[in-house]
């Protein structure tokens, strides 16, 4: 049943018909417990109170599709101004971006015109951009791409997944650009030809990785609301020396708060990924599908409409 459910709502994920329609009537059914607002303003005003408890950002203004050369160019513009009120209102953030919508389906010219505008922004006004990673298909376009930009900017990362069967030998690859990197399990419906299909096979391979990466020396985010994970690396960490400021452990806004606070209060650097915009609707739904017990916060949403 569970895995009927996360299928079905990663198949309206990806359905434009829902994504338009959900961009015309704004943030609803109880999306906004995962999305900071739909303005850069609602954005800032949500780094801000995460910052006074301890905590640092990485911000993500939301799109999904684009069609066109113009509308890439546009979620570009987006991405400065928002490097830009991080920078005026002298927040503790970041940026993460996905590069569909930079246009990397339309050309690889317009993604890297992109890319290198943005890079250029953040290095002007201080702020570190991670590349987060899409689907299979695209992960060899993305790693190509990143290992381009590395060449010319010291403020870029990219996300690794844990469940796709490449990522150790990717890890080991990309050694020599001292990457900092985020891991993660991974978030897409993949094919048993590329990606683990049983989730303890994905969390052994997410230690693996996470070992090979620390131990590295490069600076390494760990993005999970898993405490088997979480645990892991602490227990890694003290056995090798490891100091706090080689790595973070990251979660999404709105889940595992207390968790969140909880890894502030014992020392370590806790980010929280803000995903702020009205193109909130596949992202909502991707959440969905990871834990469908969520879908009881949306009926209350429902409801109370
Ligand atoms: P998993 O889903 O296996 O959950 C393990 C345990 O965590 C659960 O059993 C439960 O105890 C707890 N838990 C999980 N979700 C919970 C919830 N909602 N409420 C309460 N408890 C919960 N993916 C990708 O493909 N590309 C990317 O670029 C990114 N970027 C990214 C950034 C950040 C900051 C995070 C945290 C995650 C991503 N992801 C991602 C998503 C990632 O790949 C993955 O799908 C989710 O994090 C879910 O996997 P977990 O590691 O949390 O564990």
């Amino acid at each position: 049943m569970e895995q009927l459910l996360r299928n079905f709502f990663l198949f309206l994920s990806k359905n434009k018909f829902f994504t338009k329609l959900a961009k015309k009537y704004g943030l609803r059914f109880g999306a906004g417990r995962f999305v900071a607002g739909e303005t850069i303003p609602d954005a800032v005003q949500t780094i801000r109170k995460l910052n006074e408890n301890g905590m640092s950002v990485t911000i993500d203004h939301l799109g999904e599709f684009i069609d066109s050369e113009a509308e890439a160019r546009q979620a570009a513009d987006e991405c400065i101004e928002a490097i830009k009120a991080i920078s005026k209102n002298n927040l503790n953030s970041q940026l993460s971006l996905k590069m569909t919508s930079m246009g990397l389906d339309i050309s690889h010219d317009l993604v890297m015109d992109n890319m290198r505008r943005i890079l250029q922004a953040g290095k002007e006004y201080g702020v570190f951009v991670t590349i987060d990673m899409e689907d299979f298909e695209r992960c060899q376009k993305t790693i190509d791409i990143f290992k381009e930009l590395r060449e010319e900017f010291d403020n870029v990362g990219t996300v690794l997944q844990a469940y796709l069967y490449r990522t150790a030998e990717d890890i080991k690859d990309l050694d020599q650009y001292n990457p900092n990197l985020r891991l993660v399990k991974g978030a897409y419906k993949e094919s048993p030809k590329v990606a683990f299909p049983e989730k303890k096979d994905v969390d052994e391979n997410f230690k693996e990785i996470i070992k090979i990466h620390l131990l590295n020396g490069n600076y390494t985010a760990v993005a999970t609301h898993d405490d088997a994970m979480i645990d892991y690396t602490k227990q890694l960490v003290k056995e090798h020396n490891i100091p706090n400021d080689q790595f973070e452990f990251q979660m999404l806004y709105g889940i595992r708060v207390e968790r969140q606070e909880d890894l502030v209060k014992e020392g370590y650097n806790m980010r929280v990924y803000v995903p702020y915009g009205n193109d909130w609707y596949g992202y909502f739904m991707r959440r969905l599908a990871e834990r469908p017990a969520n879908v009881a916060f949306v009926l209350k949403g429902v409801l109370k409409k």
